[in-house]
């Protein structure tokens, strides 16, 4: 069975009987909220979608990643503008009391990243997952480099602990352009690594998690696409590849010169309002929540202090929500760079190549 998901920016195609897992009533009522958060400007008492950041601290460093990007320019380190300069774990309490808000408070979705960093270098990864299933979240997922599958027998803790899915981040098929996008990787062990956690699940049975493996796509890639799919799919059987957007940083900084003259010179008719402030928050590995995935900007509050309800319901999403609204996300403090306006406007690959989700 073949089911295709459209997303915003995106389409995901999954390949299995997983399919079926998208028809449970509880998943599809979180799906439902998903869309009417934004489409009816309808954000209730509490996000939909959870990001936790349970680490930045990562073992590698992608070409395109703005880690990497920040790591290299020390100004822009310990700036902060864009990452956070004091690497840290996430508090295990801290995490639980905020899973377990949302819990009480009807949460659809808790996706397990690293903000800039890797999430499987958290050692308590798989007790975070196992924590919010066990509440009952219909949705738990999880992003990794793949890197680590086979330390301390990562994997099988994963595989044991069941999140609904997991998207592993390879954007090559190939060794050498995947090891000159992602430094410090070793493409055979990864590779390997998603090989034997996809027949591990089989052994076992399983039917969580939905394994997807996504690529960014980039001019060192793009011809890559159908013998990417080729390879995860049809010889290591995942259940899912995704294409995502490529964000160039000082590609988008020019895109937004433009804009601005575009708007200056009354030729822009319409502008980005952004669904972040009415679907989801970011937890940070520091305890700190954010309005927004990207950067630093939009600071809300400490949640070991203030719960996620109340910085939710709060002045500052509202004036956040307001501004989108009035003047969309080029006239929003905080938001006038941000590469998400810009992504309607690229081309991201063709229908045929089958394009996913990149987590949403
Ligand atoms: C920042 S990573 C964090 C999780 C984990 N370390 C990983 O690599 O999957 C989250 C996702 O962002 C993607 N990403 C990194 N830099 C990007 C860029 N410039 N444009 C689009 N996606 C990017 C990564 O490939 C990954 O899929
Ligand atoms: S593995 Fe993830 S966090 Fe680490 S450098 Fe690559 S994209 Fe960034």
């Amino acid at each position: 069975m073949v089911q295709v998901i459209e997303h915003e920016h995106q389409k995901e195609i999954i390949f299995n009987e997983l399919a079926a897992y998208h028809k449970n009533p509880q998943y599809l009522a979180y799906r439902k909220r998903w869309d009417e958060a934004f489409k009816e400007r309808d954000y209730g008492s509490f996000p939909v979608n959870l990001d936790v950041s349970v680490t930045n601290h990562c073992n590698i460093s992608c070409q395109m990643c703005t880690r990497t990007i920040a790591r290299q320019d020390m100004d822009l380190w310990d700036s902060g503008k864009f990452f956070d300069p004091k690497l840290e774990y996430l508090d295990f309490e801290l995490y639980k009391k905020v899973i377990n808000e949302g819990a009480e408070k009807n949460l659809g979705a808790v996706h397990l990243t690293g903000h800039d960093g890797e999430p499987t270098m958290h050692p308590r990864l798989p007790d975070m997952i196992e924590y919010a299933k066990g509440l009952g979240i219909p949705d738990v997922y999880t992003h990794s480099n793949a890197t680590l599958l086979h330390k301390k027998k990562l994997g099988e803790r994963i595989l044991q602990a069941q999140p609904h899915r997991i998207v592993f981040s390879v954007d090559s098929p190939v060794k050498e352009t995947y090891e000159k996008i992602r430094v410090g990787a070793d493409y055979d062990r990864v590779v390997g690594n998603i090989r034997n956690f996809v027949e591990r699940k089989r052994e076992l049975g399983l039917i969580f998690p939905l394994v997807k493996v996504q690529m960014v796509v980039m001019k060192d890639n793009e011809s890559e696409v159908t013998r990417f799919k080729q390879l995860f799919v049809d010889d290591i059987g995942v259940d899912a590849v995704g294409y995502s957007e490529y964000l160039d940083y000082q590609e988008l900084n020019d895109k937004r010169e433009h804009r601005i003259d575009a708007a200056i010179q009354g030729g822009m008719t319409d502008d980005y309002v952004c669904d972040y402030p009415y679907r989801r928050l970011r937890l940070d590995q520091s305890g700190l929540v954010y309005a927004c995935l990207v950067g630093m900007a939009h600071k809300l509050g400490d949640a070991r202090t203030t719960s996620l309800e109340q910085m939710w319901k709060g002045e500052y999403m509202q004036f956040l929500r307001n501004s989108h609204m009035r003047f969309g996300a080029s006239g929003t403090g905080g938001c006038e760079d941000c590469g998400r306006q810009f992504r309607r406007e690229q081309e991201l690959i063709s229908e045929d190549d089958l394009i996913c989700s990149s987590g949403e």
